[in-house]
C-alpha cells in the first residue's frame, strides 16, 4: 500500500467532548466536535453523564465526519481511539465504537494517548504552520494535566515536570468558581484579565522544587483572600472582576513560565511547544513569544480548534502509528491513568 493515499479515522471520548476526524496524509479533511453543555449546569463535567451523552453523539459525530471529509467508510485504512487517559466510563464509550468499526471493516485499529495527541497535534500539515524539529520541549496544560516533556521523537517522550496536586486547567476552572463564573471558567477568565491590571491583586507563587508544579495552594489562596476581602466588602467581586482575573491569570501565566525557563536551561533546548485546552489562552500565547526575543526560543503555538481536545489530533497520531505499522490488538482496553 503506497503511503500516499492514507485515510484515518480519529475518535475522542476522554471526556465531556465527542468528536471525530478525517485524516488523508497528514491533512485535515474534517473536524467534527459535539460538546456536552449539559455539565455546565453542575459546574464540573458529570462522568455519568458525559458517558451517556457520548453514547448519543458517537454515531451522528463519526457520520458527519466522515460526510463532510466526502468519504465512505470504505475508503478508511484504519481507525484511532483515545485509549486514556481520561474518565472510564467516557473513554470505553470511544474504545468500543472503534473496536467494532475496525473489525466490522476488517481494517488496524490504533490506540492513541491522548496526551501525545496533544502533543503531536503539531504535526498536522497545515499551510503556514511549521512543525517542531526533534528534540523539543512540550508544556501541555489541560483541565486534566500540567507537564513538561521532553520529546526526542514522535513516540519517544519523556515527562520532565508534572502537577503534584491540580491540573493548571483546574486553577482556572476552580478561581473562577470563587468568583461565581461559569464552567469552564478558562476562557472567561482570560477575556476578562484583557481588560484588567495584572499587578493589581499578588498571589504568592507555590515554592515547588525542580520541574514539578503544583496549582492547591494557589486556589486555597484565591478563596481566602475572596473570602477576606468580601467580610470588608460585599461587592469587592463585582466592583474589581477584571483586576482579580487579570492578577489570577497574571500568577498562572508566571508559574508556568518560570518552570518552562528552567526546563529550557537544564535540557538547553530552544524549541518550545504548548498544548491542551489552556493553550488557547492568549496571556501564555503572548509570553511565550516574549521569550522568543528573551532566550531566543522558537515557539510553536496550536491553532485554536486543536488546542482544547479534538480528534484531529487522536487521528494525526493514528496516521504516525500507521506509518510505522504500530497496531493494536482488538483485546486492547480502555486505560483511565494511561502514561505517556
Ligand atoms: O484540553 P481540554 O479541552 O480538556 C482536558 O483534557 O482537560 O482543556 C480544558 C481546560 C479547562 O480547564 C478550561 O478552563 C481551559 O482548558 N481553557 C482555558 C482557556 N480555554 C480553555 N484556560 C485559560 N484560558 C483560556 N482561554
Ligand atoms: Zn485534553
Amino acid at each position: 500500500m503506497s503511503s500516499q493515499n492514507i485515510y484515518i479515522l480519529g475518535i475522542e471520548s476522554s471526556c465531556d467532548d465527542t468528536a471525530a476526524s478525517i485524516i488523508y496524509n497528514g491533512r485535515i479533511l474534517s473536524n467534527v466536535i459535539a460538546s456536552q453543555k449539559i455539565h455546565e449546569e453542575y459546574g464540573g463535567v458529570v462522568p455519568e453523564l458525559a458517558s451517556r451523552a457520548h453514547q448519543q453523539n458517537i454515531v451522528p459525530v463519526v457520520h458527519q465526519a466522515m460526510e463532510k471529509a466526502g468519504i465512505t467508510k470504505d475508503k478508511l485504512n484504519a481507525i484511532a481511539f483515545t485509549r486514556g487517559p481520561g474518565l472510564m466510563g467516557s473513554l470505553l464509550v470511544g474504545t468500543s465504537f472503534a473496536k467494532s468499526l475496525a473489525y466490522g471493516l476488517n481494517i488496524p485499529l490504533i490506540d492513541v494517548n491522548h496526551m501525545q495527541g496533544h502533543i503531536l497535534a503539531h504535526y498536522i500539515d497545515e499551510d503556514g504552520y511549521d512543525k517542531p524539529p526533534f528534540p523539543f520541549l512540550a508544556m501541555t496544560i489541560s483541565g486534566g494535566h500540567t507537564q513538561i516533556v521532553k520529546v526526542d521523537h514522535y513516540f519517544d517522550m519523556t515527562v520532565i515536570g508534572e502537577t503534584i496536586d491540580d491540573a493548571v486547567g483546574e486553577a482556572f476552572d476552580k478561581s473562577g468558581k470563587i468568583l461565581g463564573l461559569g464552567y469552564p471558567a478558562g476562557p472567561e477568565i482570560d477575556k476578562r484579565a484583557a481588560l484588567g491590571n495584572p499587578k493589581a491583586f499578588k498571589f504568592t507563587k507555590p515554592k515547588v522544587d525542580g520541574l514539578n508544579f503544583s496549582f492547591s495552594g494557589f486556589k486555597t489562596a484565591v478563596l481566602y483572600f475572596i473570602q477576606r476581602e468580601v467580610k470588608a466588602n460585599p461587592n469587592f467581586i463585582e466592583e474589581n472582576l477584571n483586576d482579580i482575573c487579570a492578577s489570577i491569570q497574571y500568577t498562572i501565566i508566571g508559574i508556568l513560565m518560570d518552570k518552562l525557563k528552567l526546563a529550557s536551561k537544564q535540557t538547553g533546548i530552544k524549541h518550545i511547544a504548548i498544548g491542551g485546552g489552556v493553550s488557547a489562552n492568549s496571556g501564555i500565547r503572548k509570553a511565550l513569544k516574549e521569550g522568543e526575543q528573551k532566550f531566543g526560543w522558537t515557539t510553536y503555538v496550536p491553532k485554536f480548534e486543536f488546542t482544547t481536545d479534538n480528534a484531529a489530533m487522536i487521528a494525526i497520531v493514528g496516521y504516525l502509528k500507521f506509518l510505522e505499522g504500530d497496531f493494536a490488538k482488538q483485546d486492547v482496553i480502555a486505560s483511565a491513568r494511561l502514561k505517556i
